[in-house]
């Protein structure tokens, strides 16, 4: 078709002027017998002419690029929407093979996700050139944002050709939130300013240290600066180093190792620069738009704005304590789960005593690393795990443990925290486990962990725990984010996973997700009746999301979607005012359900 090649032969085609910017019609299909409008894509008559895309490319000065995927240099062509290209290079075969789990790699790619289950899986390295690699659920081209005015093109120019816009930072997303079949992608990881100060003057009783960072900067990197301020501060990010701050995170919560001292990530945002669906900069803060600076904090990413910058509140830095704990040296499994038994009922006394924890759980095997206390002597420490760790004396279950002091969070955090592997094929899903719950049914919430490791005979083992002790309530805090209110009575915030082999068809896959929503998430929502679920680690398609995502601030999130996007120019999944908006067609289309 002669379409496809449209994009390689617009170079010689110079003499088209763009029409004037209209913003045409959603395109009407119809899928299992309903009716819908969608988005317009390439095989659509809407999808903006080589001219239009050549006058977009001069509009964001030379930084749009089309997405070819990392996997492509193994192959010998990519097959993608806008025609074959030759891809193969064997020493970029290589490095892809080799650093295909590699977080920080596939961050630094224009648009490549992490957890690559969303991207349909269709270009993974491989040592067989002749295979086929085409563009699966990745968006066609990419704005790499170097400035503000990027990003309002790239914005303007989704809103007025009907386009599926996606906004990438990280691609850390566990659930696909950064991908999407056949979409314009504003990349914002070129934003990398990071500005501290030790006062604030802005808007509200705050007047201590901040730093406002741009849409791009990473948990560690912005942990490693705030470390080498005069003197050292902190700032409350996620655990992981290579998670955006600003990005989904914030937007979402954003929950780390400072949470029980200091809240979520949200909580301490005081003002947010972005821009909106219509494309105009917006400041947001407790002054300026407040209904929108409140649901920027927890009220679902890449829903109400892009985000530009973020101003959070600093910390002291404080010395701080450490211990992992493993219980993984027996075969016995019935040994092994009244180990992760008892360390689960001492959990609420962690979190009382303002004790972080990050811990992982499968197959005979559990991790805990670190335990976190946060302004506390190892002493001090040590005698609050005593009792957990007497009584697995006492049980004679096998562990090992260890720990020290430290003199900063931040070397903690460097020493006990680690990497994640990037690449995985996996559904997500999470439930946080009440103080409440676990006080009064902790038996029930380990028979529900177990459900989630081994949710069928024949999936046994193949789902697993990412588990989370904290308290975002904790110094009894008064929050003025979006977030689900029940954030603030939480134990365990555990993440869910199962495994999806490459490949699966369309039919496994549905069956697989209908695990995760009707087997394993199920059985942690019937254990923990009063917790709720986290919009940035949860299943996405589970029933009544909108109440478990954010409980009593979901009317209200609703109303501030249909001021500040009413059609539908941002689009990410269980966000509010999705209701209406579907992905059809095998997880392509994204599309409204007629009127
Ligand atoms: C290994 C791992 C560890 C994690 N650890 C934690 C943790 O400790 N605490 C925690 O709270 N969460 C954690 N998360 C979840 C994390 O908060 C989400 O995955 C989050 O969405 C990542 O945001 P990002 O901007 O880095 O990623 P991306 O995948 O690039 O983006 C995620 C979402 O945010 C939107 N978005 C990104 N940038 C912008 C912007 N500038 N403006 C508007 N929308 C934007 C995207 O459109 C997408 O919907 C973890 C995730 C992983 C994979
Ligand atoms: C955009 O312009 C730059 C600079 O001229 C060029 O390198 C790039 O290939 C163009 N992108 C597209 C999609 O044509
Ligand atoms: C997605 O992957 C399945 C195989 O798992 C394949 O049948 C389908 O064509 C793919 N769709 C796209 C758009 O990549
Ligand atoms: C238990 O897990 C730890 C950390 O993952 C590992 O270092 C150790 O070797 C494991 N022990 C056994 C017996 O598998």
């Amino acid at each position: 078709m002669a379409r496809s090649w449209k994009f390689l032969c617009a170079g010689l085609l110079p003499l088209f002027v763009a029409a004037a910017a209209s913003s045409p019609a959603l395109v009407p299909r119809t899928w299992n017998g309903v009716a819908y409008d969608c988005k317009c894509y390439i095989d659509d008559e809407c999808w903006p002419s080589d001219s239009a895309w050549t006058d977009f490319n001069s509009t964001v000065e030379g930084n749009l690029l089309v997405h070819i995927p990392p996997g492509a240099a193994c192959y010998n062509t990519f097959d993608g929407p806008l025609g074959r290209v030759a891809t193969y290079n064997a020493a970029a075969c290589a490095d892809a093979t080799s650093s295909f789990s590699n977080e920080a790699w596939t961050v630094d790619k224009p648009a490549a996700e992490l957890w690559t289950y969303f991207t349909n899986d269709t270009c993974r390295p491989t040592a067989v050139s002749t295979g086929t690699c085409t563009l699966g659920y990745y968006g066609i081209y990419v704005v790499m944002a170097k400035t503000a005015d990027h990003v309002k093109a790239g914005i303007d120019f989704a809103r007025e050709n009907n386009l599926r816009l996606i906004i990438r930072n990280t691609g850390h997303d566990f659930i696909g939130r950064s991908t999407g079949w056949g979409a314009l992608v504003i990349n914002m990881h070129s934003f990398q300013d990071v500005a501290f100060s030790t006062t604030y003057d802005g808007p509200g009783d705050y007047t201590g240290g901040v730093v406002t960072i741009g849409a791009g900067v990473q948990g560690r990197a912005l942990l490693t600066e705030a470390h080498a301020q005069e003197p050292p501060v902190v700032v409350v990010t996620g655990e992981c180093p290579t998670v955006g701050v600003a990005g989904g995170l914030v937007q979402g919560g954003g929950h780390g190792p400072l949470t029980p001292l200091y809240g979520l990530a949200a909580d301490n945002a005081l003002s947010f620069d972005a821009i909106t669906a219509d494309g105009e900069f917006v400041t947001a803060n407790a002054d300026e738009n407040p209904d929108l600076f409140w649901a920027l904090k927890g009220g679902g990413p890449g829903a109400f704005a892009v985000v530009l910058s973020v101003t959070f509140k600093t910390f002291p830095e404080q010395k701080s304590s450490g211990a992992v704990l493993n219980i993984n040296s027996t075969r016995d499994a019935d040994v092994f789960w009244e180990g992760v038994k008892t360390f689960h009922k001492y959990a609420n006394d962690v979190v009382d005593a303002g004790l972080y924890a990050y811990f992982e759980l499968g197959l005979l095997r559990l991790h805990v690393a670190p335990f976190v206390a946060v302004g506390k002597t190892f002493e001090e420490l040590s005698a609050i795990l005593k009792p957990m760790f007497d009584e697995l004396d006492a049980k004679n279950i096998p562990y090992d443990t260890y720990g020290r002091e430290f003199d900063t969070l931040y070397d903690l955090y460097i020493s006990l925290f680690e990497d994640e592997p990037a690449g995985g094929s996996a559904l997500t899903g999470g439930w946080m486990f009440s103080h409440q719950d676990v006080e009064e049914n902790n038996d029930g919430i380990i028979e529900a962990l177990k459900t989630v490791i081994s949710p069928r005979a024949d999936l046994a083992g193949q789902g697993g725990i990412i588990g989370h002790l904290w308290d975002a309530g904790h110094s009894v805090l008064v929050s003025n984010s979006a977030t689900h209110p029940r954030f603030r009575q939480s134990t365990n915030f555990a993440i869910a996973t199962l495994n999806v082999p490459v490949g699966s068809s369309w039919e496994q896959k549905a069956e697989l997700q209908d695990v995760l929503t009707n087997i394993q998430d199920a059985a942690m929502k019937a254990a923990g009746p009063n917790g709720c679920a986290y919009v940035n680690e949860g299943d996405p398609y589970q029933p009544d999301w909108q109440d478990h995502f954010w409980g009593s601030e979901y009317p209200v999130l609703l109303e501030t979607r249909k001021k500040w996007d009413p059609n539908g120019v941002f689009y990410t999944v269980a966000t509010p005012g999705t209701e209406d908006w579907e992905v059809i067609e095998y997880g392509t289309r994204l599309c409204r359900k007629s009127e």
